[in-house]
């Protein structure tokens, strides 16, 4: 059978135009901009308009990908929108962006994750590709952050921003896109960052108004400690899975949270800083948007180039984690170009002509493997009846002989 694998084909980013600095800060809790820089090493992050919500950011960043790729919405067979900060509790994100976008009937849902919500999202939108289900999945990191956020509270103001990063993922015959994937999470962590009011375990009410529990909650220290541990242990083990020595790595693409985390993680795996994105200084902690920001700023500047294999590594509230080890080949190979007919009707009889055969092939591997199964068992029942047999046997005649002696 031939291996599928999920390409990347198209990426976007959209930040807000709103920058709040450091210096802003200053003006809305007691902090400056020299602890902040010299502790985070953020500078300044976007903070969505009122009105902007994490689907429309969503939008932006989709439509780029989807130009990118060129790949019509309609097309699609699957939107995956990973975000912690959906518009609504009820539906789902991925279902407006799928409205907004004309994609009609396509399958889209919500992941959450924290901010390693978006490589489970990539790593889920692999999966329905490399089964041979699906051609083509858009995948996106959205996070309206901000509302969510105590301004009052140092800890996590100075942390956060908002934005959104798209990506685009096509079936390929080539051996491209995610070559290894670890995800993780260890839910005993969970109340190390998390929002205590607002949900099922403290519905809404005054008192979680005046308790300040509708904003999120961060205990810096255990996440910070948490996050070195799991993204060194993480990257080492998914780089191991994919059978490439380290020193085939040239880029990583880490979650974008703090660059003291960033930099003792490479220090403990002895990689070139010049080899590592950072964008946390512009944007903050954007949580699932951070990684698709990022992967789509570092193609734009071209950071990352053709045949390059990547790290993507984050972790998140749970405390979640995951990494991939990614092959960077964005441009589709002739012979994968000439799949794509642009006549509709044309392509959808194609399609569905390729479903059969891929059905019946699935279906006849299934029924071979089940004869061969049968065929096997039928030769070997009475081998192992004889043996089981032989030594109950064995077993008999030990009991037996430990009686003679014993009297
Ligand atoms: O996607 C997951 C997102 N979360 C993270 O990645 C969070 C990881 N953790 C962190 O990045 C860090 O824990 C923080 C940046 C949040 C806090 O840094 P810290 O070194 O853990 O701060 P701390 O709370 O231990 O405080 C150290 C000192 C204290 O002063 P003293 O007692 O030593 O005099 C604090 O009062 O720094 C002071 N401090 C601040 N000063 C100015 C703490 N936060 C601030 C602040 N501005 N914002």
């Amino acid at each position: 059978m031939t291996l599928r694998y999920a390409r990347i084909t198209g990426w976007g980013r959209y930040v807000p135009a709103r920058r709040l600095t450091n210096y802003d800060l200053e003006q809305l809790v007691d902090t400056n901009d020299e602890w902040i820089t010299h502790n985070t090493g953020i500078r300044e992050r976007r903070i969505a308009e009122p009105q902007e919500t994490a689907v429309d950011m969503a939008l932006e960043a989709s439509r780029i990908a989807l130009e990118r790729a060129q790949v019509r919405p309609e097309d699609l067979n699957l939107i995956i929108f990973a975000t912690s900060t959906p518009d609504y509790f009820v539906p789902a994100a991925a279902s407006l962006l799928q409205d907004r976008l004309g994609a009609r009937g396509v399958p889209a849902f919500d992941l959450t994750a924290g901010c390693t919500g978006s490589i489970y999202a990539m790593v889920t939108a692999t999966q329905f590709i490399k089964t041979g289900m699906y051609e083509r999945v858009l995948v996106i990191g959205s996070e309206k952050v901000s509302p969510g956020i105590d301004y009052t509270d140092r800890n996590t103001a100075i942390m956060f921003g908002d934005g959104a990063g798209a990506v685009v993922f096509e079936a390929s015959n080539a051996p491209t896109g995610i070559l290894s994937f670890e995800l993780g999470s260890d839910g005993a962590l969970w109340d190390a960052l998390y929002c205590p009011g607002g949900g099922g375990a403290n519905p809404f009410s005054q008192k979680v108004l005046d308790n300040r529990e509708n904003y999120l909650r961060m205990d810096g220290k255990r996440v910070f400690k948490f996050a070195v541990k799991a993204m060194t242990r993480s990257i080492q083990n998914v780089v191991e899975s994919s059978g490439l020595p380290f020193s085939e790595i040239d880029f990583l693409i880490p979650h974008q949270s703090n660059l003291r985390i960033i930099e003792m993680t490479t220090h403990r795996l002895k990689m070139d800083p010049s080899k590592v994105m950072v964008n946390l200084d512009r944007y903050g902690n954007t949580s699932a948007a951070a990684i698709p920001i990022a992967l789509a700023e570092a193609a734009d500047q071209g950071r990352i180039k053709e045949g390059d294999h990547i790290v993507l590594a984050g972790f998140g509230s749970g405390m979640t984690w995951g990494s991939v080890v990614m092959h960077w080949e964005p441009t589709r190979p002739a012979e994968e170009q000439a799949i794509l007919v642009e006549n509709w009707p044309v392509r959808e009889a194609l399609q569905l002509q390729a479903n059969k055969m891929r059905a019946a092939v699935w279906s006849a591997q299934v029924t071979a493997r089940t004869k061969a199964q049968e065929a096997s068992m039928s030769v070997m029942l009475p081998f192992y009846t004889w043996q089981r047999k032989r030594r109950k046997a064995k077993e008999q005649q030990a009991v037996e002989d430990s009686g003679e002696q014993q009297g």
